[in-house]
């Protein structure tokens, strides 16, 4: 890496809205957050249009607030990082309006990257669960830019699987803070429950029948909304890792396992893929649970790898509303298919 760059980082892209200010050799100047979760609480998940909204309405408190607590001004910055996509785009238009060199963020590269940001010591490659509301991936990461996708879902992402159960339990919204918490009271073995895809010789994940068989087992009056919450978070820790470890097999040269997105911010599967991670003498890094949700701090930081990569962008950058890490990755099989 060159001279010490100055990265904004803006993140707009699903129900978040965050501005981050760090540099190229590590340092968090600042990070500010406005998340939406009061007004996307009463629909029990996030509305598009309500976000949108929201976003262009805080990008600009929360950019003067960053830029205040690091003490820096506009001038200072080498350039503004921005999520482009998947999802909403609002922090590009505000990037653009700030006239410095550009950087389109691809929102899965911050978090496949944000270990990074964490750990100086986390060397290229390494094999990444990204576990998020939208996603739910294995991936082999090379370097900036460079992902081959070793797995993907092929109907519900982890994250989704969390919140639609906590709704179906009545735990509340978000899903995954509100089963991680009723499951701690809960017996993680009462509830008998699929493990979809476990052992299976194709490389994805699959949740969506997991999840009806939360609903029937509610609906069956027999067991506790905790012992439901519990045995549900055990059968998704029991495929994540069935599916990391299968992963371990086909990836090329890794030294770490790696956990990131939302869903890596709970302490069960955490421990489970530390677990995982000592049987097979590969380091395990997580970043710290703030570092795991969606924050500016990742996308400015993927900024700063990808401004030491040469990979700045035209102005006139196109947004991506559907945006794969590994373009060449093949159709997981099933009809609602996720990147
Ligand atoms: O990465 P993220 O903040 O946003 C997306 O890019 O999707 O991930 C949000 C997801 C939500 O589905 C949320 O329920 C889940 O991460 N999540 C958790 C936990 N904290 C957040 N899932 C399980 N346990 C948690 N403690
Ligand atoms: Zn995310």
């Amino acid at each position: 890496m060159g001279a010490m760059a100055l990265i904004l980082g803006l993140e707009s892209s699903c129900d978040e809205t965050a501005a981050a200010l760090v540099t190229s050799d590590r340092r968090i100047l600042a990070h500010k957050l406005a998340g939406q979760e009061a007004a996307h609480r009463p629909y029990g998940g996030v509305v598009p249009e309500i976000a949108a909204r929201a976003h262009v309405e805080a990008l600009i408190p929360l950019t003067e607030a960053a830029l205040a607590e690091a003490g820096v001004t506009l001038d200072q910055i080498d350039a503004v990082a921005a999520t482009a996509g998947p999802g909403l785009i609002g922090g590009v238009m505000v990037a653009l309006a700030t006239g410095k060199p550009l950087i389109a963020v691809n929102h899965l590269e911050g978090h496949a990257l944000s270990p990074r940001l964490a750990d100086p010591d986390l060397d290229f490659p390494y094999l990444l669960l990204l576990v998020s509301g939208g996603h739910c991936q294995l991936l082999e990461v090379r370097g900036p830019g460079d992902y081959r996708r070793l797995a993907t879902t092929i109907d519900d992402a982890a994250g989704e699987a969390f919140d639609k159960s906590a709704k179906l339990l009545g735990l509340g919204f978000p899903g995954g803070p509100a089963v991680e918490a009723a499951a701690l009271r809960g017996d993680p073995t009462k509830v008998p429950l699929p493990r979809p895809l476990l052992g299976s010789p194709e490389p994805h994940f699959s949740f969506a029948g997991l999840k009806s068989a939360v609903l029937r087992a509610r609906d069956a009056g027999t067991w506790s909304a905790e012992d439901i919450a519990a045995s549900f978070q055990q059968a998704v820790i029991d495929c994540l890792i069935d599916r990391t470890k299968r992963a371990i097999g086909s990836a090329r040269g890794v030294n770490a396992l790696v956990v990131a997105g939302g869903v890596a911010a709970n302490t069960a599967i955490r421990t489970a893929l530390q677990a995982l991670a000592a049987q097979h003498d590969l380091r395990f890094v997580a970043p710290p649970l703030w570092l795991c949700t969606d924050n500016a701090a990742m996308i400015a930081w993927a900024g700063a790898e990808r401004l030491a990569a040469g990979m700045t962008d035209p102005l006139d950058v196109p947004a991506h509303a559907r945006w794969p890490l590994d373009p060449s990755a093949e159709k997981a099989r099933g009809a609602g298919v996720k990147a």
